[in-house]
């Protein structure tokens, strides 16, 4: 197991790719620490793979808090005494035309999944630029890299991670912290099921593969990043989207 004895955080990880990207990296056999706004899905989900239990630890956290972030990663920290990777997950959408879009549509889409990001990233950077080594994981999407009608807001937030994520490789690497940025198609969760119907079969067309991907092909790339073959990699995008953005 690539990373035993690696202490992990995943934020949004009550449901979709964030407790798939928990499941890869305890299965790695790191000890996961996985944060979402209710530890109440993660303590369900994580009864039903008992073979995990011990390595998946439920942790009450909500990305828009700066100061309840701050905290979490100190109590990680006094708990495990280190941390080495983060992936920052959590994300919601909140679609719109720009001429309609409010400015709270675009404020809480922006904090959720930019400024939470930042918040997490540099708290927890503070820790491994001490240990000298750390990955940062970042999950974008192709919204951040091609736009998307309806998406300012989100494709904004999207790709200011990028721009976030290949800052903190340049700034970092030299104490040996990785930051890279996964970046999903179209994947099959609670976030695309609202979608329309018509809209999905419109969008399976247009992907190469013919379908939609899984949560568990996302945080594949997740746990690779992550371990030990991935050590000569950062400041890079990685699409997992079927070859729909190419
Ligand atoms: P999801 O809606 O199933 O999961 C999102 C998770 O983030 C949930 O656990 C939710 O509770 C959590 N979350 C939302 N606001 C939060 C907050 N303030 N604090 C803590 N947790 C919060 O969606 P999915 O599909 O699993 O998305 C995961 C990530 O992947 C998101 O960042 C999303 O933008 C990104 N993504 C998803 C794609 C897809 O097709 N499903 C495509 C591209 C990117």
């Amino acid at each position: 197991m690539s990373l035993e004895g690696q202490v992990a955080l995943v934020t949004g990880a009550s449901r979709g790719i964030g407790r798939a990207i928990c499941v890869a990296l305890a299965e790695q056999g790191a000890q996961v620490f996985a944060a979402a706004r209710s530890t109440d899905a993660v303590q369900a989900w994580g009864r039903a793979l008992p073979e995990l239990a011990g390595r998946i630890a439920p942790v009450a956290l909500d990305v828009t808090q700066r100061a309840a972030i701050d905290r979490t990663i100190d109590e990680i920290i006094e708990r495990r005494e280190r941390l080495d990777i983060v992936v920052n997950n959590a994300g919601i959408t909140r679609d719109g035309l720009l001429m309609n879009m409010e400015d709270d549509q675009f404020e809480d889409v922006l904090t959720t999944n930019l400024r939470g990001a930042f918040w997490i990233t540099r708290a927890a950077s503070r820790h491994m630029v001490r240990a000298r080594r750390g990955r940062i994981i970042n999950i974008s999407s192709i919204s951040g890299i091609a736009g998307n009608a309806g998406q300012a807001n989100y494709a904004a937030a999207k790709a200011g991670l990028i721009g976030l994520s290949k800052s903190v490789a340049k700034e970092l690497g030299k104490r040996g912290v990785t930051c890279n940025v996964v970046a999903p198609g179209f994947i099959e969760t609670d976030m695309t099921d609202v979608l329309p119907e018509k809209l999905k079969e419109q969008v399976r067309q247009h992907v190469p593969l013919q379908r939609f991907g899984q949560p568990h092909e996302v945080a594949a790339l997740v746990a690779f990043l992550a371990g030990p073959g991935a050590a000569y990699i950062t400041g890079q995008v990685f699409a997992v989207d079927g070859g729909l953005h190419t």
